[in-house]
């Protein structure tokens, strides 16, 4: 029996409902499995946290997760505190010291899903997006001086290194040699940040040359969005900075149709500190407490977290029985025009978990 330490830390708003809907799936997976066991910490931390103690997370927040296997993580975010606080007292406080330099963001057209775009399946969009999560425009690089005054100023500094941009251009190489395609859009905003962005299109060339089997193309991120309307099949595996990632996802899941079944993995690829699992959705506090929060992002976030722990099996299982439940329009949550609830989506993939054969 293979036992593995998760840390689950649901955060604010939906962040509690779906992942107690995950974690109850990934249960239903190891009682499937029989050979696997997962072992659940759970961690109160976030907004009402901060409320009560005026920091998301303790101190010591780290060392108490650092020896977990992996993270499923909710959703930070609260209506009485700014977001920048949330944001870096939690989330990013957890993926910038654990070195999780790589998110992975996949998209496609699940089964019974419509995408916004006409006539466009997964066999024209099933993309996976490298987002790099340790620096860039997220670099916290900046300042603000004489708040108030007519003289106040501000900066925020997008900040690459070598060493990051080659680290995740490496990844997004291997990752595009890994799929079928074995295509990699790299894309940047070189025209008008001349700077960095041509540092970051100079590494890509180099790194290149260690992935003769991988095709490769460049494109200016404005056209980008362009491109995944209108060419959709066209690409594959892409690659982006921080914030330009953090904007194309929106896109991508939004014409994969909705934003509430998209996954992500904050990844350190050296496995020196545990990665961490979550859906892109976010908190969601107007429909907090309803009871309809889709938890399809949270579970194919736990896929991929079995996916990042080895079990390849148990993954393509939950993969199996979450495609058959998106399938039926009876069991769609209101993002996705349905009627059904947190717990009915749920309780149809728990069945088809131990229903399935092989
Ligand atoms: C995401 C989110 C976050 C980000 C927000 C919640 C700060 O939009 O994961 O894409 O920008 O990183
Ligand atoms: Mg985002």
């Amino acid at each position: 029996m293979k036992t593995y330490k998760i840390a689950a830390i649901p955060g604010d708003g939906i962040g509690t409902e779906v992942i107690n809907a995950g974690i109850e799936v990934l249960q239903a997976i190891a009682t499937r499995e029989g050979n696997i066991k997962f072992d659940v910490d759970h961690f109160d931390w976030g907004g009402e946290y901060y409320k009560k103690h005026g920091r998301m997370m303790p101190e010591n927040g780290r060392d108490q997760i650092r020896n977990h296997d992996a993270i499923l993580f909710g959703s930070a975010g609260h209506p009485e505190i700014p977001d920048h606080i949330t944001l870096w007292g939690l989330r990013l406080a957890i993926c910038q010291p654990f070195d999780q330099y790589a998110n992975v963001r996949p998209t496609r057209i699940l089964p019974g899903i419509t995408s916004p775009l006409r006539n466009v399946t997964d066999k024209e969009l099933n993309w996976i997006i490298v987002r790099e999560n340790s620096e860039g425009e997220y670099a916290g690089v900046g300042g603000r001086v004489h708040q108030g005054s007519p003289l106040e100023a501000a900066t925020d500094v997008a900040m690459f290194t070598r060493a990051g941009v080659e680290r995740i251009m490496r990844f997004a190489f291997a990752l595009a040699r890994s799929r079928p395609r074995k295509l990699l859009t790299v894309v940047t905003k070189s025209n008008a940040q001349r700077h960095a962005m041509v540092m970051w299109d100079d590494i890509a060339k180099e790194i290149a040359l260690e992935f003769p089997d991988v095709t490769w193309d460049k494109m200016l991120v404005d056209a980008m969005t362009m491109r995944m309307v209108m060419r959709p099949e066209t690409l594959d595996t892409i690659v982006a900075t921080n914030l330009h990632a953090d904007i194309l996802s929106d896109l991508a899941a939004a014409l994969a149709g909705s934003l509430g079944i998209a996954p992500t993995g904050n990844i350190n690829p050296e496995r020196t500190f545990p990665s961490m699992f979550e859906p892109i959705h976010g908190s969601a506090f107007d429909i907090t407490g309803k009871g309809i929060a889709n938890p399809v992002g949270t579970f194919w976030s736990t896929v991929m977290m079995l996916d990042h722990l080895g079990e390849k099996g148990a993954a393509a299982r939950l993969m199996k029985a979450i495609e058959c439940v998106t399938a039926d329009p009876k069991l769609h949550t209101p993002d996705l025009g349905g009627k059904a609830r947190t717990a009915d989506t749920t309780k149809a993939v728990i069945q088809k978990i131990h229903g399935a054969n092989e």
